[in-house]
């Protein structure tokens, strides 16, 4: 199955894991195209800043011209309709994402009604896997790999010896 035109993958990607790469390429398999969109929250105060977090997904995309990496500030229908998409892509793991993705949904839709949200399944086995607990375990040295790739190690090293893993 392909479907025309482009979607957006939205997230904080703070940072990406293996559970965002599985959707970037299930939305590979049904779209065409996928933007990754890196919200730029100025209210939160993330480990990597939007720069380093575009980076790391440039890296793993660098033979990919079908995924492009931007950022984002504001509302996300404004960033689609901006680059002309009319599919929001999220990743759902268990039911507990359920409420929060369900209510986001229809916000975007009332907000925008011709954006659809499309939900994809991650692999079971990432079913657990969230950047929070990734950077909560490497933090108190936790064993993370499998769950990112390798470039995010190399950046959480980095953080570490730079002594800015608080
Ligand atoms: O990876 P996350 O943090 O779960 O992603 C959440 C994200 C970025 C998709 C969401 O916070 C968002 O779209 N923020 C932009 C502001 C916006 O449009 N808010 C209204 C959503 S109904």
């Amino acid at each position: 199955m392909e479907v025309r035109g482009l979607a957006v993958y939205p997230g904080s990607f703070d940072p990406i894991t293996n559970g965002h790469l599985d959707i970037i390429q299930r939305c590979l398999s049904i779209f065409p195209r996928v933007v990754v969109a890196i919200l730029e929250n100025p209210e939160k105060a993330p480990l990597f800043s939007v720069e380093e977090r575009k980076a790391m997904i440039q890296a793993l995309f660098a033979g990919e011209p079908r995924v492009q990496v931007e950022t984002f500030r504001g509302l996300l229908v404004d960033f689609v309709r901006q680059v002309g998409a009319r599919v929001i892509i999220r990743g759902l793991r268990a039911m507990t994402d359920f409420e929060y993705e369900f209510q986001m949904a229809l916000m975007n839709r009332r907000l925008c009604p011709d954006v659809e949200t499309v939900f994809l399944m991650a692999a079971e086995s990432y079913s657990y896997v969230s950047s929070r607990l990734i950077k909560e375990i490497f933090r108190y040295g936790g064993d993370i790999s499998g769950l990112v790739p390798p470039v995010v190690l190399e950046y959480l090293d980095r953080k570490r010896r730079a002594g800015d893993l608080k």
